[in-house]
């Protein structure tokens, strides 16, 4: 390109200026209505990292608060600052991945935007990952030094339960591997991202499960402080997500946690049918053909708006889409259900063992209605 025609670049000099080398560290901060914490953690950063060279992402899903906007503000006075704005997607693990990837650094740090991690810890987890002591770091609220301000009694609880199970399911070796504050080698991140699901909450679970121990993880202790504006954004769904995460490593990914969260729905769903069709006979003395019609439709109807809620919470349907997508999914399992008699009986025909036959069908009716519904009813725009 032409000097001359380069804005800003006037002389030489300048040119060089624009074209200085990349940073050392990038730190990624997914964002969800952070407004008033932006401007905090960029000045900690910038006060802690003061002999790094450094760059930060801010991943924002459009916050309603406009987040983006602040900052977007800030990275035109610092260059240093960017800010990657989704729209149209959520999710706490998709944008700390795609933060990461339009980095640059050969060290990549994930720390939330709530300042309830300690960011005075870097420095100490990049000199652990450049003298090549590890090819992870990770802030441990679980360690020997470990003090955690910002965790009521029933959270601590719960998160030390789903702990446990998820390091016993996955032989997971380190101490918090729920973490959501951890500093990773570039090259390892970018070899192992390909297997990452973009769903949930757990990126740093599913970066130690997907990598098979091959990751050389250190942890040091920080304290957990206490979130300074604006709320959590983890629901009861969380748990749910958990499992369906643990379930997909487990099966090493031949089903993907998507598929997991569908038949778990799908489970809830027999329960919702059975209440049904009980409620139906008992209370209100209907026949057996409507209670049976009741109970499926009850039961398609809370199963589409679970999976509204959890399965495709990225793509969560609205308003007249809402409608549209009800009926789809009416469609999609009741052919579903079609497939999954069909291919009952032809077991059963072979070899008449009812519950081989009927766990074929299941499974049939579970894969068709979650093949079609990706296709049909949350289908991507
Ligand atoms: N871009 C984006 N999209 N960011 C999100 C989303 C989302 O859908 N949901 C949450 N965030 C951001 C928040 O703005 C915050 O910066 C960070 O992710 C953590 O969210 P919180 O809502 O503050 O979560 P928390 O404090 O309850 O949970 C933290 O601790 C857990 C361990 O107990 C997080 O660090 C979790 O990752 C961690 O597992
Ligand atoms: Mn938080």
């Amino acid at each position: 390109m032409n000097e001359a025609i380069r804005p800003g670049a006037d002389n030489p000099q300048q040119a060089q200026n624009q074209a200085q080398e990349g940073p050392e560290l990038s730190v990624i901060v997914p964002t969800f209505n952070e407004r008033d914490n932006v401007m905090v953690l960029y000045r900690r950063l910038e006060a802690t990292l003061a002999n790094i060279a450094w760059e930060v992402v801010f991943v924002d899903d459009n916050s309603p608060d406009g987040t983006w906007d602040v900052v977007r503000t800030l990275s035109q006075r610092d260059s240093r600052v960017r800010c990657v704005r989704r729209i149209g997607r959520r999710g706490l693990s998709g944008a700390c991945i795609e933060g990461i990837l339009a980095s640059s650094a050969p060290y990549v740090a994930v720390i939330d935007a709530d300042l309830q991690h300690d960011e005075t810890q870097l420095p100490k987890m990049l000199l652990l990952l450049a003298s090549d002591q590890a090819d992870l770091v990770v802030g441990s609220r679980y360690i020997e030094g470990y003090k955690s301000e910002g965790f009521n009694k029933q959270r601590a609880g719960a998160s030390a339960l789903a702990t446990e199970f998820a390091r016993k399911m996955l032989r997971v070796e380190i101490a918090d591997p729920m973490s959501g504050f951890f500093m990773i080698r570039r090259d390892r991140f970018e070899e192992l991202a390909p297997k990452l699901s973009v769903h949930g909450f757990k990126i740093l679970l599913d970066v130690v499960a997907s990598a098979h121990g091959s990751l050389r993880a250190v942890e040091i202790p920080y304290t957990f402080g206490a979130r300074q504006h604006g709320e959590s954004k983890l629901d009861s769904m969380v748990a749910l997500d958990f499992l369906g995460l643990v379930l997909a490593k487990l099966s090493n990914d031949v089903v993907s946690l998507r598929f997991i969260l569908f038949a778990m729905v799908g489970g809830i769903g027999l329960v919702v049918h059975l209440a049904t069709l009980f409620i139906a006979l008992q209370l209100f003395k209907a026949p057996f053909a409507e209670a049976q019609a009741a109970g499926a439709i009850v039961a398609m109807t809370s199963n589409f708006i679970l999976n509204n809620f959890l399965t495709y919470r990225d793509q969560r349907l609205k308003g007249f889409a809402l409608l549209r997508g009800l009926i789809a999914f009416y469609i999609v399992c009741s052919v579903g259900l079609l497939a999954n008699v069909g291919v009952a009986f032809s077991v059963y025909d072979q070899e008449p063992i009812w519950w081989l036959a009927g766990m074929a069908g299941a499974l049939m009716g579970v894969v068709w209605n979650y093949a079609m519904s990706g296709l049909f009813v949350w289908r991507k725009k």
